[in-house]
C-alpha cells in the first residue's frame, strides 16, 4: 500500500517507518525544514534504541522517504495518518489546530479514495471533526479512522511490531478492510486487532493512559503511607503484583509519572469528561499524587539538612523522564532540580543520553557531568532521578570517596537499602523501610 504520514514526531516516524519495513511504500510528510533535512540525510531527530537503523534500512530499500510536500504525498496515498502533535490548549483539553489544518490539507490534496487515519491522540468526537473538515473541501470518497498509538518511548519499534491490541474505530466496512489488511503483519490471534466505533477507540486511548497513571499514583500514595507506618512498599508491590487481577507492572513508586503522554492525556480527559457535565474526581486526586510525589525528594532532602539547602552542593543521576530516551518532556528530574536551585543549592547532573534535551530546560542554571562519578565530587547528597540501567550497580566505596557526605535520595528505589546503609550511608528511598 502507498502510506502517507503527517507528522514526524515520535509517533509518526515509528508508525512511518514500521509500515515500511513491513513492505509498504511510505512517505513521512513535515512542515519542519531542518527535520526533513535531517531525515533525508539519515540523521534522526529523536533517540529511540533500533530506530536509527530500521529507517537506514528502509530508506536504503526505497520503501520510505521524507519531503515537505504534504500536496504531492498525499495525492499518492491510498491511506493517510495524521500524527502531528496535540499539545495541551489553554483549559487542559488537547489543542486541535494541527489535526484540523492537517485534515483540511489532506482533503485538498486527495485525488482517489483514501482512508484518513488519526493516530495523534485526540479527544472524543475528533473523527468526527476531521471527516467535517475534509468534507468541506473535497467531494472524493474518503474514511475517516482513528486508531491510537500505545507506544512507550525506549521500546517504541517493540510496541509497534508486537502490539498486545491495535484499536481500530472505524465506521465503514471498506475502511475496515484497508485497515486490517495493513494492520495484519503485526497482529496474531492472540493479539488481535480490535475494531470499534471511533468515538470508543478515542476513547480507549485516554482511558488507558489514566488508568497506568491511577496505579502510578495509587502505589506512590501507597509508598507514602508505608513510610507512616513502617512498611516495605516493595513487599506490599510484589504482595499485590501476584494477584493475577492485578499484574506487576505500573506498580513502581517513584518521583511521579512524567513524559509527553500521562500528565496531559490524564488532564485531557478530566476536560473532556467536564465538557460532558461530569467530573471525574479520581482524576483530580491521581494528579493531586503525582504533583506531590514530584515535590517528595526535595522535601526529604530538606528536612536532612534541617531546614535549609542554602549552599549546598548536589549530583542528580537521571534527567530524561525514564530511561532509554532523551525526553525531558515533564520530567520528574525539572521539578527536583528547579526545586533544589530554588532553595539556594548547586547541581551537577549526569544523563547517559539527555544531556542536549536537558541543556535547554536549565540551560547554564546547572553543570552536566559526562560520566556518573563526575556527578558526585564534592557533592553534599546524590539523587537519583531515573532508573537507568547503569546506575544500578556503580562502584560505591568510589562513590563514597567522591563525595563530601555519603548521603542519597533514591527516587527510583534502585539501591538496595540494606546494603548500602552496611557501606555507610544514609540512605531515603521511596516507601522503604
Ligand atoms: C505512555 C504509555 O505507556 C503508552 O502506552 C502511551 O501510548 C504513551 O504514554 P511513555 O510516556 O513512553 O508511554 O512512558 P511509560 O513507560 O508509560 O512511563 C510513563 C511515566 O510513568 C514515566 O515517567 C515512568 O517513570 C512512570 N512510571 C512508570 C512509574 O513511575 N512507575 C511505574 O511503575 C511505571
Amino acid at each position: 500500500m502507498r502510506i502517507a504520514i503527517i507528522g514526524t514526531g515520535y509517533v509518526g516516524l515509528v508508525a512511518g517507518t514500521c509500515f515500511a519495513d513491513s513492505g509498504n511504500d511510505v512517505t513521512c510528510v513535515d512542515i519542519d525544514e531542518r527535520k526533513i533535512r535531517m531525515l533525508q540525510a539519515g540523521e534522526v531527530p529523536i533517540y529511540e534504541p533500533g530506530l536509527e537503523e530500521l529507517i537506514k534500512k528502509n530508506v536504503r530499500e526505497k520503501r520510505l522517504s521524507f519531503t515537505r510536500d504534504l500536496p504531492e504525498a498525499v495525492s499518492n496515498a491510498h491511506v493517510v495518518f495524521i500524527a502531528v502533535g496535540t499539545p495541551e490548549g489553554e483549559s487542559g483539553d488537547a489543542d486541535l489546530q494541527y489535526v484540523l489544518a492537517a485534515a483540511e490539507q489532506i482533503g485538498k490534496a486527495m485525488k482517489q479514495y483514501t482512508v484518513v487515519v488519526d493516530k495523534s491522540t485526540v479527544p472524543v468526537g475528533t473523527a468526527d471533526k476531521v471527516r467535517d473538515a475534509i468534507r468541506k473541501v473535497t467531494s472524493i470518497e474518503f474514511d475517516v479512522v482513528s486508531n491510537p498509538e500505545f507506544l512507550k518511548e525506549g521500546a517504541a519499534l517493540d510496541d509497534f511490531l508486537k502490539p498486545d491490541r491495535v484499536v481500530i474505530g472505524v465506521d465503514s466496512e471498506r475502511g475496515r478492510k484497508v485497515m486490517g489488511e495493513l494492520y495484519a503483519p503485526f497482529v496474531r490471534t492472540e493479539n488481535p486487532v480490535l475494531f470499534m466505533d471511533t468515538r470508543s477507540a478515542e476513547l480507549t486511548k485516554y482511558a488507558a493512559n489514566a488508568m497506568l497513571a491511577t496505579r502510578i499514583s495509587f502505589m506512590n500514595d501507597i509508598s507514602a503511607l508505608c513510610e507512616k507506618v513502617g512498611a516495605d512498599v516493595d513487599f506490599v508491590r510484589k504482595g499485590l503484583g501476584s494477584d493475577k487481577r492485578i499484574g506487576y507492572p505500573f506498580l513502581f513508586p517513584g518521583v511521579g509519572y512524567g513524559g509527553s503522554c500521562f500528565p496531559k492525556d490524564v488532564k485531557a480527559l478530566g476536560a473532556t469528561a467536564r465538557e460532558f457535565g461530569l467530573e471525574l474526581d479520581l482524576l483530580r486526586a491521581v494528579e493531586r499524587t503525582n504533583e506531590r510525589q514530584k515535590k517528595l525528594l526535595v522535601n526529604k532532602a530538606t528536612k536532612h539538612f534541617g531546614g535549609s539547602l542554602e549552599g549546598k552542593k548536589f549530583g542528580v543521576w537521571g534527567l530524561a523522564f525514564k530511561p532509554k530516551t532523551d525526553d525531558m518532556r515533564e520530567a520528574p528530574s525539572i521539578d527536583v532540580i528547579e526545586g533544589l536551585i530554588g532553595k539556594g543549592a548547586s547541581v551537577v547532573a549526569h544523563d547517559p543520553v539527555s544531556t542536549h534535551t536537558a541543556k535547554r530546560v536549565f540551560g547554564d542554571r546547572i553543570r552536566y557531568a559526562s560520566v556518573p562519578y563526575e556527578a558526585l565530587e564534592g557533592v553534599d547528597a546524590l539523587f537519583v532521578v531515573t532508573e537507568w540501567n547503569e546506575f544500578r550497580h556503580p562502584d560505591f566505596e568510589r562513590m563514597k570517596s567522591l563525595m563530601k557526605a555519603p548521603v542519597i535520595f533514591d527516587g527510583r528505589n534502585v539501591f538496595d537499602p540494606v546494603r548500602i546503609r552496611e557501606l555507610g550511608f544514609t540512605y531515603y528511598g521511596i516507601g522503604r523501610r
